[in-house]
């Protein structure tokens, strides 16, 4: 890869869509394309209301000429332009994932699409089969896979440090529905987070449970096979899901426990990852994303820290700066934005593609089973198995 952004010639294009002014993860989105220099965020749709999009646009920086009023008008000038995006970042309300990467990818970009991928499982088996079909990439904003140490946990796992994985704990909590924000203001997030028909399947795996399994599939490098889930709301008479647990069985056989909410007050955002082998575990929580304990039967107790000069090149080149300097979320986001790019780059330059770990859209289809998984099963409290992908 050295070389590559040099032997390409420029930055890649990106068109958001979402992430206008008050938005939360746009700018995320957009810092961490920018970060390293791989991508130019250039143009944007920033809202539902085209002359609101307009205006976001240029007051965030864009040019004016480039904020478009909707997604179509969007791919149509780009496609005119000499210098037009190669890719769109959707980080739009749930309900239009969908639509506008089937409209991205159809217009022949690269996607990089927030969570949950789609509504259910079937559409995006689709994106999945479009992606392959154009020869296009489709990435998943599940950024806490991205970070320098739930990477060295994966390698750890794969290289049979702990073992056979035996029991996988994950656990997601929030504390930013433990009130009945129902029943106050709703500003435009509150709008269509608390419209079932907008946030998705249930609002709870939509918003965090996604990131939890991910996580737990991704660094133990195992998919999930059946689940038995209890599915509901912690707060009484709450009508969208706040609370998900769930039993897990993962490819192989290994044992899984899953606990996700909005609704645990004083748990702010805390996102905790277990993994017990036969020979050791090892604990990475959200908290301290730069360390990552790793304990070996027998042993003392060793905490790993992001940059340690004996971790692998490619650990240590997922962060930016020596240890002790804190990195967070949006750094995460820019591993994702620059494997995209190389993965781009590479192809295009025809040269050989190295293994890249961002998240893609077979992870996100995956994702959409398990969620579908654990619907059904609360609904007939009974183990389900999770649905595989189609043959394509
Ligand atoms: N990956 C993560 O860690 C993470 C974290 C938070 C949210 N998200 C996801 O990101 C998405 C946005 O979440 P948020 O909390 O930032 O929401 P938000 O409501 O704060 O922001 C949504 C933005 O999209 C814009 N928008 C709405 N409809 C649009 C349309 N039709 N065309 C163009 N723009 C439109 C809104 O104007 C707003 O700027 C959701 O899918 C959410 O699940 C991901």
């Amino acid at each position: 890869m050295i070389g590559l952004r040099e032997r390409f010639g420029r930055p890649l294009r990106l068109g958001l869509i979402g992430g206008g002014p008050d938005a939360w993860i746009g700018r995320m989105h957009r810092g961490a394309a920018e970060m390293d220099g791989w991508w130019r965020p250039v143009a944007g749709v920033f809202s539902s209301d085209a002359a609101r999009s307009r205006s976001s646009g240029a007051a965030m920086g864009f040019d004016p000429r480039r904020s478009y009023g909707d997604v179509d008008e969007m791919l149509r000038q780009e496609r005119l332009r000499p210098d037009g995006i190669d890719a769109v970042a959707i980080m739009t309300p749930n309900d239009t994932h969908y639509r506008f990467a089937v409209a991205a990818l159809d217009a022949g970009l690269d996607v990089v699409g927030d969570k949950p991928v789609t509504h259910d499982f079937r559409e995006a088996c689709d994106l999945v089969a479009r992606t392959r079909r154009g020869g296009r990439i489709y990435a998943v904003a599940h950024g806490y896979s991205a970070y320098p140490m739930t990477r060295y946990a994966r390698r750890l796992v794969r290289d049979g440090v702990l073992g056979p994985v035996r029991l996988v704990q994950v656990e997601y909590i929030q504390s930013g529905m433990a009130t009945r924000v129902e029943e106050g203001p709703r500003n435009n997030r509150f709008r269509w987070i608390l419209d079932p028909q907008r946030s998705g399947l249930a609002l709870v795996m939509s918003a965090i449970g996604c990131h939890a399994q991910h996580l737990a599939s991704f660094a133990s490098g195992l998919g999930v096979a059946r689940v038995v889930a209890d599915v509901g709301a912690l707060v009484p008479g709450r009508k969208v899901v706040d609370y998900v647990s769930a039993l897990l069985e993962f490819d192989g056989g290994a044992r899984g426990t899953f606990t996700v909410t909005q609704a645990a007050a004083g748990g702010e955002n805390d996102i905790r990852l277990r993994i017990y082998g036969d020979k050791g575990m090892l604990d990475w929580w959200h908290r301290e994303p730069s360390y990552l304990r790793l304990a070996l039967q027998g042993e003392a107790a060793r905490i790993i820290g992001r940059s340690d000069a004996f971790l692998p090149p490619e650990i240590i080149a997922a962060g930016r700066s020596p240890r002790g300097h804190p990195e967070g979320l949006r750094e995460a986001f820019a591993n994702i934005y620059a494997e995209v790019a190389q993965d781009r780059m590479a192809r295009n330059l025809g040269e050989p593609v190295p293994e890249l770990l961002y998240p893609r859209i077979e992870d996100g289809a995956h994702t959409m089973a398990f969620i579908e998984a654990c619907v059904a099963s609360h609904a007939t409290r009974a183990w389900v198995d999770v649905a595989g992908l189609p043959a394509q």
